[in-house]
C-alpha cells in the first residue's frame, strides 16, 4: 500500500494543519428572548439553560456574550399584550425598540439583528393577518415592513423576516430605503421549514398558532428545489444575506443553496436542535460539548458562513481551544 489517508491523522498538529473547515467566533449570532415586564430572567423549561429577559435584565446575558466573544444577537420579543394585528411588534414603544434603544446604549458594540414577524405578537399566534382563517400575504406585508422600520429606527443593525409571506423582502427594502436606510442589510429566512423543531421555540416565545399550523407559508419538508425558488426570489428583491432553517435536518439544503447563490448563506439551529442535544446530554446519554461542535461544524462544511446558534457562547469557547 502507497496511499495511506491514515498518515494525515497520526497527530493533532498535523490533523489541524489539513483541516477543511476552521469556524469562528465572528460567524455566531445568538438568538435572545426579550420579555415585557422588569426585574425577570425565567428558565425556558423545554431549553434548559435559555432564558427570557425583560429589558433591564438583559444586560447580563450581552455582558456575558461579549466577554465570550460573540459579537451578533437576533433579538425576539414577547410582548405582554397580543391582539389581531400584532401593534405591539411595531409600537414604538414594544419591547424590542425598547431592548435596541437600552442594549445599543450599554453595550454599542454588539451587532443587532431583530427577527421579523406576527406571531409572537399576534392574539392567534399566526405570522400575518387573517382573513376569515386563511393568512393573508398582501396586507400582512404592510405590517411586516412597518414592524422592520420601527426595528431599524430604534436601532437595528439589521432585519431579519422570519414570516414567509411571498414578498416580504422588496416590500421591506422599499420601506427601509424611502425612510434613508438602504444600508441596513436584509438577512431573510428564505428556506425556512414548516417544522416540529421549532416547538420549544413557541413554548419560549408564546408564539404558537392557536388554530391549524404554519404549512400554508412555511415550506413543506419533502422540497428541496422550491427552497432554492425562495432564495432567487429574495436575491431579486434585493436580499443580502440567505437563511436555510433549521439546520442539522436540513444540511443538503446548506450545500445547495451555497451553490445556487453568492451570497452569504446562514444557518439557523433551532430551538429543537437544542432542546434534543441538551435533553440526551442531561440524561448522559451523550457528551454535550462533542455534539454542539459537530454539528456547528457539520453547517459550515455544508456551506454556511454564519450560524445562530443559542450554544453560541459555550461555542464560542469551544472555539477558543481550537476544537
Ligand atoms: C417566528 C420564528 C420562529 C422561529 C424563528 N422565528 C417560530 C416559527 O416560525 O414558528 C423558530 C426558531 C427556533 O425554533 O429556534 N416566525
Ligand atoms: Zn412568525
Amino acid at each position: 500500500m502507497i496511499k495511506r489517508p491514515r498518515r494525515l491523522r497520526k497527530a493533532e498538529i498535523l490533523r489541524k494543519m489539513v483541516r477543511e473547515t476552521r469556524i469562528d467566533q465572528a460567524s455566531l449570532i445568538y438568538p435572545m428572548f426579550v420579555r415585557d415586564g422588569e426585574g425577570i430572567r425565567e428558565e425556558i423549561p423545554s431549553m434548559t439553560g435559555q432564558y427570557r429577559y425583560s429589558v433591564d435584565r438583559m444586560y447580563e446575558e450581552l455582558e456575558k456574550l461579549s466577554d465570550a466573544g460573540v459579537g451578533a444577537v437576533m433579538l425576539f420579543g414577547i410582548p405582554d399584550y397580543k391582539d389581531e394585528k400584532g401593534s405591539q411588534a411595531y409600537a414604538e414603544d414594544g419591547v424590542i425598540q425598547r431592548a435596541l434603544w437600552e442594549a445599543k446604549k450599554r453595550f454599542p458594540d454588539l451587532y443587532y439583528i431583530t427577527d421579523v414577524c406576527l406571531c409572537e405578537y399576534t392574539s392567534h399566534g399566526h405570522c400575518g393577518m387573517l382573513k376569515g382563517c386563511e393568512v393573508d400575504n398582501d396586507s400582512t406585508l404592510e405590517l411586516l415592513a412597518k414592524t422592520a422600520l420601527s426595528h431599524v429606527q430604534a436601532g437595528a443593525d439589521m432585519v431579519a423576516p422570519s414570516d414567509m409571506m411571498d414578498g416580504r423582502v422588496g416590500k421591506i427594502r422599499t420601506v427601509l430605503d424611502a425612510e434613508g436606510y438602504e444600508d441596513i442589510p436584509i438577512m431573510s429566512y428564505a428556506v425556512k421549514y414548516a417544522s416540529g423543531f421549532y416547538a420549544p421555540f413557541r413554548d419560549a416565545a408564546k408564539s404558537a398558532p392557536a388554530f391549524g399550523d404554519r404549512k400554508s407559508y412555511q415550506m413543506d419538508y419533502h422540497n428541496s428545489r422550491e427552497g432554492i425558488k425562495e432564495i432567487l426570489l429574495d436575491e431579486e428583491e434585493g436580499v443580502d444575506i440567505v437563511m436555510v432553517k433549521p439546520a442539522l435536518a436540513y444540511l443538503d439544503m446548506i450545500a445547495k443553496a451555497k451553490e445556487a447563490t453568492n451570497l452569504p448563506v446562514a444557518a439557523y439551529s433551532v430551538s429543537g436542535e437544542y432542546a434534543m442535544i441538551k435533553a440526551a446530554a442531561e440524561k448522559g446519554w451523550i457528551l454535550e460539548d462533542q455534539i454542539v461542535c459537530e454539528t456547528a461544524v457539520a453547517a459550515f462544511r455544508a456551506g454556511a458562513q454564519s450560524y445562530l446558534t443559542y450554544y453560541a457562547k459555550e461555542l464560542a469557547g469551544y472555539i477558543k481551544e481550537g476544537r
